[in-house]
């Protein structure tokens, strides 16, 4: 059985004349986690929209979990985090336990709905990502990366098989960066949830991932994080600051 639960074959895309990604191929197998970098302006972001869906490509096919995308309609179980969640309007006026349960599958019949059971739900996903104690609170009076946790669990509420995250990590410290990577970890091998994760922190971020899509001019390129191929184009694109970057663990 293939076992990709997303696969690229020779897609481009372009905006009007602006062509951003050419012939590209990979799949993304289940139980990965992927970690993309590029410049500024690479078209990451671009990459994660074709395979979500939010974008066409102009030539080439994105299959998702085996379906071609136009024909993928189970959205709920795949995640989508943007790269804009936390510039979320802080007048917003839901609770974290209003947003998280927005997501919640409501297929079923309004009269068999049990309130109390959603609720535990939303309580459980959550406590996965350490908010359990915010589910009163207004969202936009929480942190940058509190959002960010909350918009995971809402992610997590329909048992998603797939996450993509743009960036999760722009202005978050340290320690709540640690915190981040052991959350991915767990999601990773308890939840059996396949991640793929945009970021511009190349040193610790190749420490944490099975595989890198490296992007440069276009092209994609699929390496493990070990191999110094991936870093010699990498040094292309990011110059001596990559050194910087390489050895600051
Ligand atoms: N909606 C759009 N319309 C036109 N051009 C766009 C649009 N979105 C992105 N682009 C262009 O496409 C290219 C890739 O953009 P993209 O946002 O995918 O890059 P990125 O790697 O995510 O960058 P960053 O690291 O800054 O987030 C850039 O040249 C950008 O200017
Ligand atoms: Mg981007």
């Amino acid at each position: 059985m293939d076992k990709a639960i997303v696969k690229l074959e020779n897609v481009s895309f372009s905006y009007g004349k602006n062509k951003v990604l050419e012939d590209v191929n990979f799949s993304i197998e289940e139980g990965d986690f992927v970690g993309i970098i590029g410049a500024n302006g690479s078209a990451k972001t671009t990459l994660l929209k074709l395979m979500v869906g939010l974008l066409e490509p102009d030539k080439g096919a994105v299959y998702l979990m085996g379906k071609a995308i136009k024909d993928f309609k189970d959205y709920k179980s795949i995640g989508y985090i943007s790269q804009n969640v936390r510039h979320f309007n802080p007048m917003f006026p839901a609770t974290v336990k209003e947003v998280v349960g927005a997501n919640l599958n409501t297929s079923r019949n309004f009269f068999e709905r049990s309130r109390k059971k959603e609720e535990e739900k939303i309580y459980k996903a959550l406590e996965i990502v350490e908010m359990g104690q915010f589910m009163d609170k207004k969202i936009g009076k929480l942190s940058g990366g509190q959002k960010q946790r909350v918009f995971i669990a809402r992610a997590l509420i329909n048992k998603p098989k797939i996450l993509f995250m743009d960036e999760p990590l722009v202005g978050v410290d340290l320690n709540s960066q640690d915190k981040f990577y052991s959350l991915m970890e767990k999601l990773n091998k308890e939840y059996n949830i396949t991640l793929v994760m945009v970021s511009h922190d190349i040193g610790v971020i190749t420490e944490k991932v099975n595989r890198i899509l490296c992007l440069s001019r276009g092209r994609v390129y699929d390496h493990k994080p070990d191999q110094t191929i991936c870093f010699d184009m990498l040094k292309e694109v990011f110059g001596n600051k990559m050194n910087i970057l390489i050895h600051r663990h």
